[in-house]
């Protein structure tokens, strides 16, 4: 579904009528500069919906921040729920770009969805800022001059977590993850890193996404009893795997980590069984830094919730296209110059300062958390400004 808020004024205003639409005289005209087109593919419905309403939060926030205006130039929004089906991802895609040929696209949150972005963005060389999806291809064989992502790619945040739990004396791990891009990509590089420390992974459990029928798999975690578990999951499904894991018995017995996207965002649902749940991710409801208090508060006071990572991602998604759009002066058309901006931002998030690698995604820390009543608590910097690979990527 898509929904724009284009008036009869702003079409005229666009297409410079507005004298003879209103025949005032010269002197009393003011030139309106066009707003700028941006498109939001996010689901809005299905099992990623409530990241898909952060990340438009945070967007939207860092835009109300500059009174509206990016570069001086006021935001159109058109925006389309892409259910995080990606049988649907062309479709939707095309919607925003051949139908309301908007200037910059955004999205989305299901990595299988975000492949098929970038394939319409590649071939129409539409300007695409990713504010989750992990997709590694995207930066990797993928990557292209007009393709950015703001968030991760799924090899980073997990990355870190074999070697903490090799240093807490795990040998042995099951994982388990829904069976698509975004669990497949976080198994190949946690069995990376958790191999490298001495690990080793005994069993791969999964399931095809977004089921949440956890019960038959967790019968086999008991069976099997590994050191630990790891695992990939977000949003209401993480919720629901957590609590069937404490309601399986494993809680207390098997001690459960993951990326970060496991308890971001859900904790008010699983408080009780999440507790002491140990994640890695490149952000942290207790940073140490006066930059992530004052995004906190605020948010808190605009939104009547906590931000998660996805409200930070869709803030710094905000923050970048900003300051690309305030060193082009509000020229959207101008191409190189947002290319060129968008390469060398350094991002002051509230997940801490951040640069863009070569393939387009962001160069960042990599935190231990720990879940501690309702926060995901800062532990540690598992990794300091962690790169992914890029693997295949052949620009820059
Ligand atoms: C993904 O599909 O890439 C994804 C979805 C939710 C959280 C993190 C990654």
């Amino acid at each position: 579904m898509t929904q724009s808020t284009s008036s009869r004024r702003d079409f005229l205003a666009r297409t410079g009528t507005v004298a003879a639409a209103t025949a005032l005289p010269a002197p009393f005209i003011q030139a309106q500069p066009a707003k700028i087109k941006v498109g939001m593919m996010l689901p809005s419905t299905g099992a990623f919906a409530p990241l898909g309403a952060a990340i438009t939060n945070g967007f939207r926030m860092a835009v109300a921040e500059r009174g509206g205006k990016l570069g001086g130039r006021e935001i159109e929004y058109f925006t389309v729920d892409d259910e995080s089906n990606p049988a649907k991802a062309p479709e939707n895609t095309n919607r925003l770009v051949q139908r309301d040929k908007v200037d910059v696209l955004i999205g989305t949150v299901h990595s299988g969805v975000a492949l098929g972005m970038a394939k319409i963005a590649r071939e129409t060389n539409t300007l695409l800022l990713i504010p989750n999806a992990g997709a590694d291809d995207i930066t990797g064989p993928m990557c292209a001059p007009n393709i950015f992502r703001t968030s991760f790619s799924n090899w980073q945040p997990i990355h870190p977590i074999g070697k903490a739990m090799a240093e807490r004396g795990h040998k042995t791990a099951v994982w388990i993850s829904w069976k698509y891009a975004a669990g497949d990509e976080s198994l190949r590089s946690f069995k990376e890193g958790f191999e490298k420390s001495g690990g080793k992974v005994v069993k791969e459990l999964g399931l095809p996404f977004p089921n949440m029928e956890f019960q038959p798999l967790l019968a086999e975690i008991a069976a099997i009893k590994p050191d630990a578990v790891a695992c990939f999951f977000a949003g209401p499904g993480a919720a629901k795997f957590i609590a069937d894991y404490a309601a399986a018995g494993l809680k207390g017995k098997i001690p459960l980590y993951g990326s970060g996207f496991l308890t971001d965002g859900v904790l008010q649902a699983v408080k009780e069984q999440a507790q002491g749940i140990m994640t890695t991710l490149h952000y942290a409801d207790s940073l140490p830094s006066k930059r992530d208090q004052a995004f906190r508060t605020q948010y808190a006071t605009q939104f009547k919730m906590q931000p998660d990572v996805y409200a930070v991602q869709g803030y710094d998604t905000g923050l970048v296209l900003a300051q690309a759009l305030e060193s082009v002066k509000g020229e959207i058309g101008n191409r190189k110059g947002i290319v060129a901006a968008m390469e060398g931002v350094k991002v002051d998030s509230p997940r801490g300062t951040w640069t863009m690698s070569k393939a387009h995604n962001p160069i960042q820390d990599i935190y231990l958390r720990r879940v501690e009543g309702e926060q995901n608590k800062y532990v540690s910097v598992a990794w300091k400004a962690l790169a992914d690979p890029a693997r295949g990527c052949r620009m820059g």
